[in-house]
């Protein structure tokens, strides 16, 4: 056991330091920035459902469901391609419209979990190409879509997922970067662009790891709270919602994801000097509107702790607290930004005594329906 965590005390935390070796497993092979091409058997051999696709339907359950959030904005923006994303468990259940025409992504870490399974088989009975992005190799899931691409995060031992979203996100930008540019929808510069950028996010997510010993002093102020509120905007909405999540799984407190604008219709009515305010405040994406949220959780005395890019000084007068993060393009902020959020759930159950890797009613691998 301790030969496996490699030194670190729990699992949780070594796999929290791996996404910048995760990362580069998962684009190695497939991204050759230099060359500007992005290969990935699953998606080549069936490049035309994607480009016929009238939609994408996604489907996943937890925190595969939150990269599948991710993945939305980043289909839509470059591939121009409309997505839905699902809970498997609402989507099998409710006799939903699918078409012959739509790709239907089922994203599992374990790819076992049996909502997920039970909504590719639905998606294929009516005719739908099943795509899947699993982490472990071989699994149930990997076996019954029709293509798909593995991960390659290697193997997630904490229940509470880390790389393995870190991962998702990582291969489905690939994915709607080599749509976007089959389509002709992102330019060739950008799409350049984003191969380099892609390639520096390991050494960035390095640098966001830095802030451990600041996120752990920030941790001590917060442990004892009852309740947490996590607010982001566009790309970063999904990341607040896993921020929540992996607070509550690991440390019980109660949390909350909310995009930073429907904050005034209604989380704002619990705001007071006891509610810690998590706001992922990153120069990219709605900025300016951002801030102004953060205004007004300021005056009403919530205490805030702002995710913000490196060298921010606005956020930084009005925050209780900031972490930074490096600046990238804001499609490949999530993969920054949650960084610090699983840290601080981290540093939180450990000061609480929980048990990290095994929170007690989770586990890892929901087979049950
Ligand atoms: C469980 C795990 C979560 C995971 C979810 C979906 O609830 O505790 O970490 O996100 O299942 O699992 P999957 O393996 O399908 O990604």
């Amino acid at each position: 056991d301790q030969i496996e965590k490699a030194g670190y005390e729990h699992f949780m935390l070594k796999e929290i330091y791996e996404q910048p070796s995760a990362i580069k497993d998962t684009y190695r092979g497939r991204m050759l920035a230099d060359r500007g091409i992005i290969r990935m058997a699953g998606v080549d051999d069936n490049l035309e459902k994607f480009l016929n696709a009238k939609r994408i339907i996604v489907v996943a359950c937890g925190t595969s469901w939150h990269a599948g959030l991710v993945a939305e904005y980043i289909f839509e923006d470059l591939a121009r391609i409309p997505v839905e994303v699902e809970y498997a468990s609402e989507f099998r259940y409710r006799n939903p419209v699918i078409n012959k025409d739509d790709v239907v992504i089922a994203i599992s870490q374990s790819g076992e979990t049996a909502d997920t399974m039970a909504a590719i088989k639905l998606a294929k009975e009516n005719g739908a190409f099943v795509f899947g992005v699993c982490n472990v190799v071989g699994s149930s899931i990997s076996r019954e879509t029709h293509a798909g691409a593995y991960t390659h995060a290697g193997p997630e031992i904490g229940v509470a997922s880390t790389k393995a979203f870190t991962t998702q996100i990582t291969i489905l930008s690939l994915i709607a970067l080599k749509l976007g540019k089959a389509k002709g929808s992102i330019s060739n510069t950008d799409y350049h662009m984003y191969l380099n950028e892609m390639e520096l996010i390991p050494s960035k997510i390095e640098k966001a790891l830095e802030s451990n010993k600041h996120i752990i002093e920030v941790a001590k102020v917060y442990k004892n709270a009852k309740n947490c509120l996590y607010l982001g905007r566009g790309y970063n909405f999904p990341v607040a919602l896993e921020g929540a999540l992996k607070l509550k799984e690991i440390s019980y407190i109660h949390a909350e994801g909310y995009p930073a604008a429907e904050m005034k219709h209604g989380p704002i009515a619990l705001i007071d000097e006891q509610m810690p305010v998590v706001v992922i405040a990153t120069k990219k994406g709605h900025y300016e509107k951002v801030v102004s949220n953060i205004q007004e959780i300021k005056s009403r005395k919530g205490k805030i702790i702002a995710i913000v890019t490196e060298g921010d000084t606005s956020v930084k007068n009005m925050a209780d607290h900031v972490i930074e993060v490096s600046e990238t393009f804001e499609a490949l902020t999530p993969l920054l930004t949650t960084i610090p959020l699983q840290l601080f759930s981290y540093h939180i159950a450990v000061m609480l005594g929980k048990n990290v890797d095994q929170p007690r009613n989770l586990a890892k691998s929901v087979t049950v329906e």
